[in-house]
Formats: structure tokens, C-alpha cells, sequence
């Protein structure tokens, strides 16, 4: 392929749209979040559930459980454990 001008033109746009939807996912670049290993006695092993984890860090939220700020994720614990 050769780098006419419209071909730069394109991926210039498309880096442009991708830097402004980017923010959540900036997580997908590899970036791991916080551990729920650092809070055991919340999260035991028995929480293994997307949906589990929704209950209490949804938009809905509970209690004292921080809001996270990207519920549409899948498989929380990819990212949120260090013990799979
Ligand atoms: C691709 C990796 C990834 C996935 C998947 C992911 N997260 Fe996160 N999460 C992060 C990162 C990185 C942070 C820290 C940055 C931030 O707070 O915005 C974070 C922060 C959080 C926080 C805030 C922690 C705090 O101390 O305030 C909560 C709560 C959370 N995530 C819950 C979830 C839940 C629930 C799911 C599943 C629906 C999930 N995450 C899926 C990467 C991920
Ligand atoms: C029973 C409610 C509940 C469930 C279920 C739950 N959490 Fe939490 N989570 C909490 C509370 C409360 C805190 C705050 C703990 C603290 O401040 O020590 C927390 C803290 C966190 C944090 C911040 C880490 C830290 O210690 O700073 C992350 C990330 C997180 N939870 C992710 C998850 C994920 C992923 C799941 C599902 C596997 C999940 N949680 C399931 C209540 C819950």
C-alpha cells in the first residue's frame, strides 16, 4: 500500500476518534487495575461473577464499594486479580 495523502488523511482521523473515545479504553492497553486481593475479607473466593462483582460496584452501587467507572467491561477479574 502506498501512503497517498487521503490514506493519511484516514489515519489521521481515525487516531484523532480513537484519542477522544480512548479514555476507558486505555485499560485495554494492558493496564491492570487495583487488586480486590488487597481487601480479602470483601472478596473471597467465592466471588468469581461479573455480575457478582455488579452488585456492589455497579452504577446502582452498595454501600461503601467504589463506583467503578467502566461497568460495561467483561471479565472483571482479568484485570482486578493477582490470584486467577
Ligand atoms: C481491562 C482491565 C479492566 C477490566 C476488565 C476491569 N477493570 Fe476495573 N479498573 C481497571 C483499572 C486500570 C482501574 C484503575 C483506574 C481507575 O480507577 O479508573 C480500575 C478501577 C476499578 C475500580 C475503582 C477502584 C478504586 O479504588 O476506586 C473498580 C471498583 C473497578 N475497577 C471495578 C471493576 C469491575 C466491577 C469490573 C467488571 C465489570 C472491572 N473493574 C473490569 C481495569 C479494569
Ligand atoms: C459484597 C460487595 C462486593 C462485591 C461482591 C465485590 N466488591 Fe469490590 N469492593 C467492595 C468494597 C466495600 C470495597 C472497598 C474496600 C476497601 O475500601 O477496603 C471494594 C473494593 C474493590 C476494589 C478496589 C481495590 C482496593 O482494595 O482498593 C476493586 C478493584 C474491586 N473492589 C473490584 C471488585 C471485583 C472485580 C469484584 C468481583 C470479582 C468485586 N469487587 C466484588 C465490595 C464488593
Amino acid at each position: 500500500m502506498t501512503t497517498t495523502p487521503r490514506t493519511l488523511t484516514l489515519a489521521l482521523l481515525l487516531a484523532a476518534l480513537l484519542g477522544i473515545s480512548g479514555c476507558a479504553y486505555r485499560y485495554y492497553l494492558g493496564m491492570h487495575g487495583p487488586s480486590i486481593g488487597s481487601s480479602p475479607r470483601i472478596h473471597d473466593a467465592s466471588v468469581r461473577e461479573d455480575a457478582q462483582c455488579l452488585e456492589c460496584h455497579g452504577p446502582a452501587g452498595s454501600g461503601d464499594a467504589p463506583q467503578t467507572t467502566h461497568p460495561h467491561f467483561k471479565g472483571c477479574l482479568k484485570c482486578h486479580s493477582d490470584r486467577q
